[in-house]
């Protein structure tokens, strides 16, 4: 049985698109494969720690070398890390915040981001330098913005640093099959807000159904 790790991360709660949208994941998932071994980690309820002076000291030691105050600046980090590590696919709910991602997932992806545990050095790449650790696993991002034209092409493609900056992060710490799936518009055209919550849940439906998970090796794909 797959293990799914879902992550949320939106400030809003039953008005969410990007919660509805790993609600809908979690649904067609269990439709499509029955039985299912899901973990949740909602980063606005665990309150994700920002990275410290003392977290950069211990994360730069061995981990023979660290003391038990060193431990204790990285336990958060480790229990995320290894949630990440034992998900075959993880399922992450986003909005567009600012053009970005909201700061709570930024602080959890400093806090995952970590040398020696999700990626390490490559001396012998200069134009390569970082290899990720996290192999073998499927993402997927779903996520919603207000406005619209974030995508290739767009009038506004310049300003989404969104899907774009998290596709990066996800790749250098070695998860290359990534599926993106985003509700444009939120808060705009409500009319058309409907077509476009209906294809995304559709999009869901037919990754999961396609089975595409099951595609271990590099197959970089973004849908929107
Ligand atoms: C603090 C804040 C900043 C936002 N910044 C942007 C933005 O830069 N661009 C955009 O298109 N929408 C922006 N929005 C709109 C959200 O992306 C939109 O409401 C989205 O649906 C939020 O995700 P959620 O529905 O999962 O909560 C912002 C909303 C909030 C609350």
């Amino acid at each position: 049985m797959k293990k799914i790790l879902v992550i949320n991360a939106s400030a809003r709660s039953s008005e969410s698109k990007s919660r509805e949208l790993t609600e809908v994941f979690i649904k067609q998932w269990k439709m499509i494969n029955g039985e299912a071994d899901i973990n949740f980690r909602d980063l606005t309820i665990s309150e994700v720690p920002f990275v410290t002076e003392s977290w950069i000291e211990a994360a730069s030691k061995k981990k023979e070398q660290r003391s038990e105050a060193d431990n204790s600046a990285l336990k958060i980090s480790d229990v995320y890390i290894k949630e990440l590590k034992n998900a075959d696919i993880i399922v992450l709910g986003s909005p567009m915040y600012n053009w970005s991602v909201p700061a709570i997932l930024k602080a959890y992806i400093d806090q995952i981001v970590r040398v020696n545990e999700t990626w390490k050095f490559n001396h012998d790449h200069p134009t390569n330098p970082y290899k990720g650790l996290l192999e073998h696993k499927t993402l997927f991002l779903l996520l919603a913005r207000g406005g619209t034209g974030y995508g290739k092409g767009e009038s506004n493609e310049h300003m989404n640093f969104q899907n774009t900056y998290l596709e990066l992060v996800f790749q250098l710490i070695g998860i290359h099959n990534i599926h993106t799936v985003a509700i444009d518009g939120v808060s705009v055209d409500p009319e058309k807000l409907c077509q476009r919550v209906e294809t995304a849940h559709k999009t869901i439906k037919k990754i999961i159904t396609n089975k595409v998970y099951k595609n271990i090796k590099p197959n970089y794909e973004s849908q929107q």
